[in-house]
């Protein structure tokens, strides 16, 4: 692996325990986006930065036995615990592999459709991993993202410390080339990379209280608390200050939390042009 990796999140156990808790989170919602691809029996799927599972198992389960799904993942310990994953489902079609989504090395157009959740949000130059990813589907195949935008993941009543820590985290991101409001411009990007018949759209989760994912906000800055606080993007006693004001607002009962808008977007990639004679 040749170049430096600038993933936002880290990979601590506890962001390993959050993604794993992800898989379940968010399957409804990228499962009815597969339904409505069309995804076939027998067809050869990539999946970029699948994380510990991500959704492997879905889509192992729609190419069934005859087909074939390559998870490509840059953490050698999210590896290892995808490969378990898909063994604990019973899935050889699917095979999880070490590698770096800006170059896969994999065989130009050797898939039928490629996806990819929750990726672009967390990297630099997100327009060379969506490159890579459109190369390697065959002329006319299917291409998924899935992706966040922080815009709609507010609380209400609204809290000072909870904007805060979005723009503390959003301006920790940005200064490191990450875009937290990349999901309403993946359509942008896709399409730049050749990728026609785009259709999009976007879901909002509400987190009631008890959820998973209430508290994700916490989850994302406690993983990078040290980054935040030493690059001097916010002092360690506001951090503590707020981080605590958040979690009283969280525990009220009566307080909405919603999620980051979560784009999905569908395409294929331009059929090859026949030459007349
Ligand atoms: C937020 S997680 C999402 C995991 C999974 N796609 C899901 O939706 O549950 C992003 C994943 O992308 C992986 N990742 C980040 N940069 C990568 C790169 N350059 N190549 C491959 N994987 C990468 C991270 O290690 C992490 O597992």
């Amino acid at each position: 692996m040749g170049e430096p990796d600038l993933y936002l999140l880290g990979r601590n156990k506890a962001e390993e325990m959050r993604l794993k808790r992800q898989i379940a989170n968010l399957a409804p919602e990228s499962d009815a986006q597969f339904e409505r691809i069309g995804i076939r029996p027998g067809e050869r799927v990539l999946d970029l930065g699948c994380g510990p599972g991500g959704v492997l198992h879905l889509l192992g389960k729609r190419v069934g036995p005859s087909g074939s799904v390559v998870g490509i993942e840059r953490s050698p310990r999210f590896v290892q615990l995808a490969q378990r994953f898909v063994a604990d489902h019973e899935l050889p079609q699917v095979e999880v592999r070490e590698g770096d989504a800006y170059d896969t090395g994999l065989s130009r157009h050797s898939f039928d459709g490629a996806h990819m959740r929750l990726v672009l949000v967390n990297v630099p130059e997100p327009e060379r991993i969506v490159g890579e990813m459109v190369s390697l589907v065959r002329p006319g195949g299917w291409i998924a993202s899935f992706e966040a935008d922080f815009l709609s993941h507010i609380c209400d009543p609204p809290l000072p410390a909870w904007s805060r820590l979005i723009d503390t985290y959003a301006a920790y991101s940005a200064a490191h080339g990450i875009d937290l409001f990349i999901g309403r411009r993946t359509h942008r990007l896709f399409r730049a990379a050749g990728v026609v018949d785009i259709r999009l759209d976007a879901v909002v989760q509400i987190y009631p209280p008890g959820h998973d994912r209430r508290p994700i906000l916490l989850d994302f800055i406690t993983n990078v608390s040290d980054k935040l606080i030493e690059g001097g993007f916010i002092s360690r006693e506001q951090f503590g200050e707020d981080k605590k004001a958040v979690e009283r607002h969280i525990a009220n009962p009566e307080v909405m939390v919603s999620s980051e808008t979560f784009y999905r977007l569908c395409g294929r990639t331009a059929q090859m042009m026949t030459m007349g004679v």
